[in-house]
């Protein structure tokens, strides 16, 4: 069993340790909620005020060319491009992650016969979205459990979303296997970017869409991104035509012509204050060597996993243990998981609940120590061991989200 001594020599070495001063946390708390609200990093707090002050006070309407805002939206896909390996050009920032998929599997549906497929399981957004999409297209719509989601992939389906990390179990897709079987995907990686090693390109990617105030610390209600591989850019069409995914929005014409590339995905005026908050994370980000960044998640699931067998093997592992099989949060279920979390969250351990039983922590290895997770676990040891938890003001109240 490993020592705290042990844990303690493990963050000495951590070559990631210093990404953690880079980060504006508050004393006196572990957070291991960054798979759902991202830290601030401080780079972005500075950003955002010469943004503010400067380049919107000052400048004015002139910053759209002088600061280059205009295309903002390919030069931050650009880089999460490096993040995803894909080419430049093949990602926009855009819109929520709901909107991003509406328009993608929009279009993806409108170039094959057939019907919509959703995970029924995935976060309910992206069946919604799927669910209207099947309807405006007059088409069948399925939605069957994630277990079962490759058997459903057949060939009278056009068009499916598939997470590709599931946001409560942390379970993770054979992206090529899954990819192969022909339906065209959409893939919603909000909890893979900036979270896992992807490779868009090698393992034959055609669509995806994901969150930018996840990992990527792009800040509340970031804008999304999505991708849309080379060849199908000019094949797809959004649903929504507007005006700054014309091939010239400022000849304004009147006549809809779609932007020849990724820029057609686009369809109003960029939300500029959000999209700057993003680039800084996405910066952060890609100052870090992708390989070490998961090799950390993964040790860092490795020790809470076996921590919480030895000291609260009452809460109950539901994320897969091989490593390629599950993301970078690890989540645990027992009856009263609501009333655990919000009993940690006093505690200043910060994690959050999923419905119906599900207690989650993310593990972002730019934030977090080896001994963070230590004290983690030991604190939810503390909860269980003391019933801290039966608390009246644990079992009623306001939502965790
Ligand atoms: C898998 C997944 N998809 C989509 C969303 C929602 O994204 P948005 O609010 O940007 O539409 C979330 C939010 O947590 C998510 O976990």
């Amino acid at each position: 069993m490993t020592t705290l001594q042990e844990v303690r020599a493990w963050d000495a070495a951590d070559p990631l340790a210093d990404f953690r001063n880079r980060f504006a946390l508050p004393e006196g708390v572990i957070y291991l909620d960054g798979n759902s609200l991202g830290a601030l990093p401080r780079a972005t707090a500075a950003r955002m005020r010469d943004v503010i002050e400067r380049e919107w006070g000052e400048g004015l309407i002139r910053s759209w060319n002088e600061q280059d805002w205009v295309s903002a939206p390919q030069r931050v896909g650009d880089k999460i491009a490096r993040l995803l390996g894909a080419a430049p050009g093949e990602v926009i920032v855009a819109d929520s992650t709901s909107v991003c998929l509406f328009k993608l599997l929009m279009a993806a549906g409108e170039t094959r016969d057939g019907a919509i497929l959703a995970e029924s399981d995935n976060f309910p957004t992206d069946a919604h979205v799927a669910g209207r999409v099947a309807q405006l297209l007059g088409r069948d719509y399925r939605s069957v459990p994630r277990a079962e989601i490759a058997d459903a992939l057949t060939s009278d389906v056009a068009a499916a979303v598939i997470a590709h990390v599931d946001y409560r179990s942390g379970s993770r897709h054979d992206m090529p296997a899954l990819t192969a079987r022909g339906p065209r995907i959409v893939w919603d990686l909000s909890h893979s970017i900036g979270a896992v090693p992807l490779d868009l390109q090698r393992d034959g990617v055609e669509l995806a869409v994901g969150c930018g105030y996840k990992y990527l610390n792009g800040g509340p209600g970031a804008p999304a991104f999505l991708y849309v591989a080379s060849k199908l850019q000019t094949e797809l069409q959004s649903p929504i035509a507007g005006w700054f995914g014309h091939a010239a929005p400022f000849d304004f014409s009147t006549t809809f012509e779609p932007a020849a590339g990724i820029g057609r995905f686009l369809s109003g005026t960029p939300a500029m204050l959000g999209l700057l908050a993003l680039e800084s994370g996405v910066d952060l980000m890609l100052e870090v060597e992708q390989a070490a960044l998961w090799a950390k998640s993964a040790r860092l699931y490795d020790l809470f996993a076996a921590r919480m067998v030895a000291v609260c093997p009452e809460l109950l592992n539901i994320t897969p243990a091989q490593a390629d099989a599950r993301g970078s949060h690890i989540s645990f279920a027992h009856p009263h998981a609501l009333a655990i979390v919000r009993a940690l969250i006093e505690r200043g351990v910060i994690g959050d609940f999923r419905t119906p039983n599900i207690a989650r922590f993310g593990l972002t290895p730019l934030t977090l120590s080896y001994e963070d997770v230590w004290t983690a676990t030991e604190t939810i040891a503390e909860v269980m061991a003391s019933n801290a938890w039966r608390d009246d003001r644990f079992n009623s109240g306001g939502i965790v989200t």
